[in-house]
């Protein structure tokens, strides 16, 4: 018997999202589940009950009715204290729950034998991007900062010269350039003002370049990389020497957008009441680690204050003022969600444990807590990888360095030795071609394994080089100069010659397009 999915309304103040959109709806129907949704569930995010039912969902006239009704419950916010006793026993749910903030509320779920998904827990690699609603969220919030901003600030983002003066474009500081921070570049910069970041992960200076900023260094090189792509709180030395830079550029700039976050601490004081005090009137700060504390000393959570002239926004509900968008997105992340759970389109919902998605995800199984997760084996961050020299660390001695030296000089002269030694005893033909064979070795090596390991799959620069040299070969055997055999070769060489041709050029010209098509992703 196939699940039935519930779709409750919101009943957290200003929470204007909704668990699903009509068009995610035939698509869980195709899963094979049955949909129910809350009757007005999508009214504050512009989707009506019609538009539900005629996606295939089942309206239900109240909350009772539908968590009632519901095996699988998909929801924005954590439930409040009087949904919990609405959940049925034994029934799944889906939902932002933040469990390090929230154990009394997941002990409570678990007690009512709960399996329960929590959408802030779906781990941050490359497989789980297409769930991972915390990213999708954040990027709504980045660019709804920058409107918010807009909204508040007096003047232009982009500069002009008009018949009655010329307007300056307005100057915008970015703190934090993760998720949200680079879609508030993206939005600062597609409004025409001057955008500038800092952040402490060296590695994010090349992604506010490539988004159009000028990346603000500190004067004292520290890494700010923690675990799985987030930062690490810093030295004490390195946070004074950040407020001297961020003093200097509160006194340039019309506009601070904050984002600065440590998973599991409170968010960093990085805009002291000094710093506020020297921005120019109608200057606007919109802090968005207001909910984690702020990273403003004079953010008030959850409101837009004035202070010394400088209006300081600190909303807590940046997503949910843009809901009809924060609500597709979020649906897409909860289908996604639903076709790892349920890869046999029977409707009916897998917790597989050994799945490293779900295993992350689910903080409480039939009752049982599931959280934490056990710890992840990190792999070797890539983005070190593209680390700009000019914040790339002191580099220290590498012990063994010198007999590395020393054994790379012996090689060097025993392969001399060698190549001497073939020199004297080979035909002088040999000789020809052992030379381009070396010398080719020697190219191919510099060339390919110079490459960092990270990026041979986007060039495919290894199967590609091989395939080059494989295809080079044949087309010699094919049509070669051959002494002895009358000018052509015999059947069986021509034969391996033109398949060796045609498979080599399928990797390569198939490899090209590959790379081609991955190089038009990061085109506009
Ligand atoms: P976040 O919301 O935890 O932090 C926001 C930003 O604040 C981060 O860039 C952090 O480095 C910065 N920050 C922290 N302390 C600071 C300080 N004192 N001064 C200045 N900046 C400071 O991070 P978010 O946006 O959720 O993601 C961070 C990174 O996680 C991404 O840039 C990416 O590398 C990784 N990520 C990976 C994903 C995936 O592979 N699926 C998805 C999303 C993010």
């Amino acid at each position: 018997m196939s699940s039935m999915i519930g779709i409750p309304r919101e009943i957290g103040a200003d929470e204007k999202r909704v668990a699903t959109v009509p068009e995610v709806v035939s698509r869980l129907v195709g899963l094979g589940f049955r949909v129910a949704v809350q009757s007005g569930a999508g009214e504050n995010a512009n989707f009506s009950d019609e538009s539900y039912a005629a996606a295939g969902a089942e309206l239900m006239p109240d909350a009772a009715a539908l968590w009632g009704a519901a095996d699988i419950v998909f929801k924005v916010r954590p439930p409040e204290a009087t949904e919990v006793p609405l959940l049925r026993e034994g029934a799944t749910l889906v939902c932002f729950l933040w469990p390090a903030q929230n154990p009394e509320l997941l002990r409570q779920l678990a007690d009512r034998k709960a399996t329960v998904l929590a959408m802030d827990c779906v781990p941050r690699i490359s497989r789980a991007q297409k769930l991972d609603a915390l990213s999708s969220m954040a990027n709504i919030a980045g660019y709804r900062a920058v409107i918010e901003a807009a909204h508040r600030f007096g003047r232009f983002f982009t500069g002009q010269v008009t018949a009655a003066g010329k307007v300056p474009p307005a100057k915008v500081f970015v703190i934090g350039a993760g998720v949200a921070g680079l879609a508030a570049i993206g939005a600062a910069v597609g409004l025409g003002a001057v955008v500038r970041a800092n952040d402490t992960r060296p590695e994010v200076a090349d992604q506010v370049k490539s988004m159009g900023a000028e990346f603000v260094p500190v004067n004292l090189t520290e890494d700010g990389s923690g675990t799985g792509g987030y930062a690490r709180e810093m030295s004490d030395a390195f946070l004074q020497a950040q407020r001297e830079t961020f003093m200097r550029q509160a006194k340039e700039v019309d506009i601070i957008i904050t984002t600065a976050l440590i998973p599991g601490k409170t968010a960093p004081r990085l805009i002291t009441e000094d710093m506020v005090k020297s921005m120019r009137a109608g200057s606007v700060i919109v802090d968005l680690a207001a909910e984690q504390g702020g990273n403003c000393e004079l953010t008030v959570p959850g409101q837009a204050v004035t202070r010394h002239g400088v209006t300081i926004i600190g909303y807590r509900d940046l997503p949910s003022r843009l809901s009809r968008q924060s609500s597709s997105l979020y649906a897409t992340n909860l289908f996604r969600l639903a076709e790892e759970l349920c890869r046999a389109k029977d409707g009916v919902a897998v917790i597989d444990m050994d799945d490293e998605v779900i295993r992350a995800t689910t903080v409480a199984k039939g009752g049982a807590i599931t959280w934490p997760p056990p710890p992840r084996a990190q792999p070797a961050p890539v983005a070190a990888i593209a680390r700009p020299a000019a914040h790339a660390m002191p580099a220290k001695p590498v012990p063994g360095a010198g007999s590395t030296s020393a054994s790379m000089a012996a090689m060097f002269f025993l392969g001399a030795l060698l190549f001497g030694l073939i020199g004297s005893y080979a035909p002088p033909v040999f000789l020809g071609h052992f030379t381009v064979f070396v010398l080719s070795c020697f190219v191919g090596y510099m060339v390919v394994w110079n490459v960092k390991p990270a990026l041979h799959t986007p060039l495919m620069s290894v199967t590609n080089a091989i395939s080059s040299i494989i295809a080079i070969g044949a087309m010699l055997q094919v049509a070669p100069p051959f002494a002895g055999t009358g000018g052509r070769p015999d059947g069986l060489i021509l034969g391996l010659s033109i398949a060796a041709v045609s498979l080599a050029s399928i990797n390569m010209f198939g490899g090209y397009a590959v790379t081609q098509r991955m190089l038009d992703m990061f085109r506009k």
